[in-house]
């Protein structure tokens, strides 16, 4: 559902770590491209004045931005800021904003705060007057588990309606998951083959060469689980394997993904292996007797005419050898052994990078030149670019403001996810210990169906990958 634009954009928690690290880059984006039209009003606790705000600002943007500052653009940035300092138990707090909002008829509520406090907040936002024609964005974890998700579903109901909650998973503002998509319904040959009939197995992996950079207090709490498969990697799933959406509108796409995750069985403690890389218990903020985990792999079943049968494995993990997403999709083997070097070994399958860049390829076979009849294995590269030349928090800002809700997760993709990952969350597996800078236990190999292995995402610069 879209809703009107809205004309002013509130920041709670304007002082915190996500606004200085993602959120003021992707305005300083915005405007620097003329797509903010709006005044930006900072909200939190810090005793502060705009000018201070403003200069945090800058320090986020020099620090984490995309490109070097210019001036100009800082100042026409700045010159649309505007700050609201006070306690959010305070009613006057409220009034505050009330007063900042002005002329403002719709203004956007940007929740870059606690979960825990929330509630809080929108009751203050309502009683305020600050909520009416008033949209709001949330991050993901969208709750800890599906009855979680339900009740922080519950308190956004008491003061937005559906159309106006954003629900953020950067992940669905990716430039390469949009071209997944993008790839799959736009050429006429993908769909004869996406299905049981010709895919054998899919992977999907999430490698982050990196632990929890002093985040442990908030990763011991969420895990692999909560922090990446039931939201990034699930929606990454339902793109790949979602039905073509009935129409171009915005519902439309939102309700394919949610058939396909209603036709996912509900995981089983058989379907998951969790690992833990030495040293995770020493990070700061981490539980001594913590049983978190920082790597989980999963196989799941899609129940439906499409793809039952079709074995699809997930891993995801900190402190693995490599940073790279990526989805391989592995076809059949022709059915007749016409060639002498046709082996098992030969595969057929499409490979979609996400990161570190972003690459659809193919896997064939091709004649060697020459007199025999043996062949090569060749990739035909279909794309090949870097990332994310706007990035996924600009985009998904400025569609919010736009009040444009396609690429925001909608209640029932978030509760039918989470009925997915429900029965495997928390200790109903050990977790196993992995030394970091590998990839995790080797226990979940056993999870294959196949001998190959897990596959190992191709890290290769972009220009070895252009074809000859
Ligand atoms: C976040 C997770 O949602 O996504 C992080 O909380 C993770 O743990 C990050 O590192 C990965 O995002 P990206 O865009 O860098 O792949």
């Amino acid at each position: 559902m879209s809703r009107p634009a809205c004309d002013i954009f509130i920041l709670f928690g304007a002082t915190g770590d996500l606004a200085h690290k993602k959120l003021f880059p992707s305005l300083y984006m915005m405007e620097s491209r003329g797509h903010l039209k709006v005044p930006v009003i900072g909200i939190a606790r810090d005793d502060i004045d705009v000018s201070a705000l403003v200069e945090r600002a800058r320090d986020g943007i020099e620090k984490y931005g995309e490109v070097p500052i210019d001036d100009a653009v800082f100042k026409r940035l700045a010159d649309r800021m505007g700050y609201v300092s006070g306690d959010y138990s305070d009613p006057e707090t409220f009034q505050k904003l009330h007063s900042a909002l002005g002329k403002a008829k719709r203004p956007l509520h940007y929740l870059a705060i606690p979960p825990s406090i929330f509630e809080m907040v929108t009751q203050a936002l309502k009683a305020s007057g600050c909520a009416e024609n008033a949209g709001v964005v949330v991050e993901k974890p969208f709750g800890r588990n599906l009855e979680t998700a339900q009740e922080l579903n519950r308190v956004l109901y008491e003061v937005f309606p559906e159309e106006g909650i954003f629900r953020i998973d950067h992940y669905l503002g990716k430039e390469p998951l949009l071209n997944l998509g993008y790839f799959r319904f736009g050429n006429t040959f993908m769909e004869p083959v996406w299905n049981r009939n010709y895919v054998k197995s899919v992977q999907i992996t999430m490698a982050e060469d990196f632990g929890v950079e002093g985040r442990g207090a908030f990763y011991d709490e969420a895990g692999t689980i909560r922090d990446v498969i039931q939201n990034h990697m699930m929606q990454v799933l339902a793109i790949l394997t979602m039905d073509p959406p009935a129409a171009s509108n915005e519902e439309s796409l939102r309700d394919a993904k949610v058939r396909l995750f209603q036709s996912i069985k509900p995981l089983t403690p058989k379907d998951v292996v969790r690992g833990r890389f030495k040293g995770f218990l020493d990070e700061p903020g981490v539980k001594p007797d913590s049983t978190t985990e920082t790597y989980a792999a999963v196989r799941l079943k899609i129940d439906s005419w499409r793809w039952a049968d079709v074995p699809f494995y997930i891993r995801a993990g900190k402190n693995m050898p490599v940073t790279a997403t990526e989805v391989v999709v592995e076809m059949k083997q022709p059915p007749q052994k016409l060639f002498r070097d046709c082996h098992e070994s030969n595969r057929n399958y499409f490979r979609f990078q996400f990161k570190p860049n972003t690459v659809v390829a193919i896997g064939v076979r091709a004649k060697k030149i020459g007199e025999e009849m043996v062949g090569q294995p060749l990739e035909l590269i279909a794309q090949h670019e870097q990332p994310d030349e706007m990035s996924a928090y600009e985009r998904l800002i400025g569609d919010a403001i736009a009040g444009e809700s396609t690429l925001f997760a909608r209640v029932d993709e978030v509760e039918t996810a989470w009925k997915v990952v429900d029965p495997i969350l928390g200790d109903v597996t050990p977790v196993i210990d992995y030394e970091p800078g590998t990839w995790g236990p080797t226990e979940a190999d056993a999870l294959l169906h196949h001998k190959y292995g897990w596959h190992a995402p191709v890290l290769k610069p972009v220009e070895e990958l252009v074809n000859a």
